[in-house]
């Protein structure tokens, strides 16, 4: 039986470091996101398709079964509310950390601190893993800002180069987490297409460690 795939990517980085990934695997998309405005790209093989959808919404496809398979950051993965997808594969690639900033030599205040954030859930967990009650102001982008024009004390980001927070007078203070983008899998998907899926994966996995290997060797 002739089981057809459908992998849920982001446009901007993530779906530019899968390419790579994808074409070791033979995969090649007809389209780029960059210039097409279609949401479903077929590829060179009948049998796979990618969809496009934001980045926060790639768990949401994936778990529904709306898309076999799906590659999300780890930040993402960590606000994802259950337990339902698999993860059988850390890609490595949209490396960065997740962290607290601040303005250098700022004091502590006597309330809460009110740190802004879109990662609600990660943040929650950080602080009351330290012991640290602290008020969360959700927003969607822009983090940065926050602290310039008093809306916060603090912001959960992430930090690549550290260009962002540099440019903005900020650094970081705490670090929350190691991130990368990860494949996941509809648990369905994997039981129903278990070749098509099992095979996926399996070429994936060789393609990120020639590609580790590879760096390794730049190194
Ligand atoms: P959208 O554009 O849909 O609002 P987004 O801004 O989170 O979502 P991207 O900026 O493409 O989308 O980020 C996708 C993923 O790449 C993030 O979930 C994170 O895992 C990773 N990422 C984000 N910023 C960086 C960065 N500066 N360096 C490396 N990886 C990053
Ligand atoms: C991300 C993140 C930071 C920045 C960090 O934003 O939200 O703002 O990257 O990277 P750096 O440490 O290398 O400066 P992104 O570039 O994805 O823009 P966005 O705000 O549109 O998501």
């Amino acid at each position: 039986m002739n089981e057809t795939l459908t992998i849920a990517l982001s446009k901007g980085r993530i779906f530019k470091e899968t390419v790579p990934l994808l074409a070791a695997a033979g995969i090649h998309p007809v389209d780029d996101p960059a210039t097409s405005r279609k949401l479903i790209l077929e590829t060179n093989r009948a049998d796979v398709r990618l969809v496009v959808v934001r980045a926060a919404d790639v768990p949401t496809y994936v778990e529904h079964g709306a898309a076999d398979l799906g590659v999300a950051g780890k930040d993402v993965l960590m606000e994802h509310p259950g337990d339902n997808l698999y993860e059988p594969l850390d890609l490595g690639i949209a490396r960065c950390r997740m962290m607290v900033a601040a303005r250098p030599g700022q004091s502590t205040p006597r309330r809460r601190r009110r740190i802004a954030t879109k990662y609600v859930q990660s943040t929650r967990r950080h602080f009351a893993a330290k012991g640290e009650q602290v008020e969360i102001i959700k927003l969607y982008g822009s983090m940065e800002l926050a602290p310039l024009v008093g809306l916060a004390d603090a912001i959960v980001d992430l930090v690549d180069t550290g260009n962002t927070l540099r440019a903005n007078g900020l650094e970081p203070t705490e670090h929350i987490a190691d991130i990368s983008s990860r494949l996941v899998v509809n648990k369905a998907s994997l039981k129903i297409k278990t070749t098509a899926v099992r095979a996926l994966v399996e070429r994936l996995a060789q393609a990120v460690a020639a590609s580790k290997e590879a760096a390794s060797c730049n190194d």
